[in-house]
């Protein structure tokens, strides 16, 4: 059967010119880049290089990008470092968005349990965050907004710039998770203009387990992981020479095609966005018309239109070889929701009939031709089913 993977949000497979930037550090390089005789130095260079490289690349300065074993360790940090700084200062009130990454919701939620306030700033329709609702609820006590660049359900980009504006001008550290932004649109640093930014390497042919946190110069923060000096004391561990050179070259192979393979991609969304409007009844889309990563597509089946279960939906793609989710998690064997699209308004059961199909340098227009067909038959068995059942 053939097999059509669009979950290149979920992960992407690792480009080979990584793996091969990477071999020498797996096996014949294999010194502790903290020890200071020759097998160490020469593991540092090269974890020193990669972290140059990198800096050069997200516009950043080299003492400011720190290694992490991926986006949701980066998420963590941000959240519990900067909180727990400003946690004897009266300033326990932090701000999220109501759509961001489990990795920043989850650490947002246990910090309650240590007395902080937290929250969670309402989205539009199209999972976009207003920077007025953002101001609107600082309060003297915040210390941290934590808004994501770009969406990883609904692929919405959000005015990240203009957070960082309002957070600054009050002197709040400000965070974004750029984990699927990165390596797809162009993220500067400096431009951005926001003090703490998370970054994972799966997420562009890069290899599992390996990102970093740009921290801002100046910027208070403690460190999740203790026990060392290493990453400036602030991540202690044995560094990982070999996922840090895969990192480098990784984020450098997606910049150097970025608008070319953007481009790519957007006219692939639009192909596919045109397809399944004209050819499915109820459809919703989820991104923003306007601000959107161009290999995300999301679409929801309108439950007053149309009744689509949305587990039979993901399991029938399956069965036909289309690797895509659904956005909703399943938790203890039945699926739950998205807190993303219930936050853009959906109701359950069209939060429930949701595909996200997520694309990458290997997609192409067949392939996206074989997933519709493959949804069209998902949808028609359904259907019949229904149908039968009456
Ligand atoms: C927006 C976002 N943040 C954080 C993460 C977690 O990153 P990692 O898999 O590197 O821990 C993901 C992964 O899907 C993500 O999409």
């Amino acid at each position: 059967m053939r097999r059509v993977y669009l979950d290149h949000s979920a992960t992407t497979p690792l480009d080979p010119l990584v793996l091969e930037a990477m071999a020498p550090y797996l096996s014949g390089v294999f010194g502790n880049a903290s020890s200071i005789h020759s097998f160490g130095r020469e593991a540092r260079a090269a974890l020193e290089e990669s972290r140059e490289h990198i800096a050069t690349l997200l516009n950043a300065r080299v003492d400011e990008v720190f290694f992490t074993s991926g986006g949701t360790e980066a998420d963590n940090n941000a959240l519990k470092g900067v909180a727990r700084v400003n946690a004897g200062r009266g300033k326990k009130h932090i701000v999220v968005s109501a759509i961001e990454h489990h990795a920043v919701l989850h650490p947002a939620e246990s910090l309650k349990a240590e007395g902080f306030k937290v929250d969670l700033v309402p989205v539009n329709e199209y999972g976009f965050v207003d920077p007025e609702a953002v101001e609107k609820a600082i309060t003297p006590e915040t210390c941290l907004i934590s808004i994501m660049h770009a969406n990883n359900e609904v692929g919405t980009i959000q005015p990240i710039r203009q957070i960082a504006r309002v957070a600054r001008d009050r002197g709040i550290v400000v965070h974004s998770d750029a984990v699927q932004s990165v390596g797809k649109i162009t993220v500067d640093f400096k431009e951005i203009g926001v003090d703490l930014l998370s970054i994972s390497a799966h997420k562009f042919y890069g290899p599992k387990g390996i990102g970093a946190i740009v921290i801002r110069r100046g910027t208070e923060i403690m460190p999740l992981i203790e026990g060392g000096a290493q990453e400036s004391n602030r991540r202690a561990g044995t560094e990982n020479v070999a996922l840090a050179v895969g990192f480098a070259r990784a984020l450098a192979l997606a910049l150097d095609s970025l608008e070319s393979e953007a481009s790519r991609l957007e006219d692939l969304r639009t192909y596919l966005h045109k397809q399944l409007a004209d050819r499915f009844e109820g459809v919703i889309f989820n991104e923003h018309p306007d601000f959107h990563l161009p290999h995300i597509l999301s679409v929801s089946f309108d439950s007053s239109r149309r009744d689509v279960d949305g587990e039979a939906l993901i399991m029938g793609m399956d069965l036909r070889g289309v690797a895509v989710t659904s956005g909703s998690a399943c938790t203890s064997g039945s699926l739950q929701p998205s807190h993303v699209l219930l936050a853009m308004g959906r109701d359950v059961k069209t939060a429930k009939a949701t595909i996200r199909f997520s694309m990458g340098r290997s997609t192409t227009k067949d392939d996206l031709d074989y997933a519709i067909d493959a949804l069209g038959g998902v949808l028609n068995a359904m259907e019949n089913q229904n149908v039968h059942l009456q």
